[in-house]
């Protein structure tokens, strides 16, 4: 038998050799390999969870007040505190220190603060008395007290939000 000869018994034997060398496909090395093929392929597939939305602020809600529905947000019971200007609900929560139970300013909330802003005092005849009745109408102001007043509200327009309209009892559908 020549080489020849030889190497071709050799590759007629192979197949019983290779059937019997699948089993040694089933090394630690391919079984850790086969692991990792069969996660990654996992991760790819695997649904995802939808993307979370950024949190947002909660929206504003424009509302329509009377000086009586606006008396509640006066900040007792660690509800939010409002007052109004010139017609103009402020959110003013954020200075609760200012306007809360016992802050300086106090008086203001839940009130249309319009004259005793412009005023500068904390008259109790500075709020309006009649919740049910007619607002304030400032038509007796001189110019000094409104433009005091216009000072304020151009501060309250930066530092907070208006979260609806002061009208009197009557016109809460105009
Ligand atoms: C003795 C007189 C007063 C003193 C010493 C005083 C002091 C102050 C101080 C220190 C602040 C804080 C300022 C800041 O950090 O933004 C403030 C804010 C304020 N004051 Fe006075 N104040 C006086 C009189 C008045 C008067 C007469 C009024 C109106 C009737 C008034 C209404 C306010 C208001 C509305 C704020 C703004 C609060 C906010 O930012 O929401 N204050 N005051």
């Amino acid at each position: 038998m020549d080489y020849v000869e030889q190497r071709m018994a050799q590759e007629a034997a192979k197949p019983a050799v290779a059937a019997d060398s699948s089993s040694s496909l089933l090394t630690p090395l391919n079984l850790l390999i086969l692991g990792l093929f069969l996660y990654t392929a996992y991760s790819f597939f695997k649904p995802q969870p939808p993307a979370a939305l950024p949190k947002e602020e909660p929206a504003v809600v424009f509302t329509t007040f009377t000086p009586r529905t606006l008396l509640p947000y006066n900040g007792e019971n660690n509800a939010p505190v409002y007052l109004a200007v010139r017609g103009r609900v402020f959110d003013v929560t954020r200075g609760r220190n200012f306007y809360g139970p016992g802050g300086p300013y106090a008086n203001f909330a839940g009130r249309d603060a319009s004259r005793g802003l412009a005023c500068g005092s904390f008259d109790e005849d500075m709020l309006t008395k009649d919740l049910d009745g007619p607002l304030d109408t400032l038509s007796d102001l001189g110019r000094d007290e409104l433009e005091a007043l216009q000072g304020w509200e151009d501060r309250f327009s930066e530092k907070y939000l208006v979260v609806g309209k002061l009208v009197p009892v009557g016109e809460e559908d105009k």
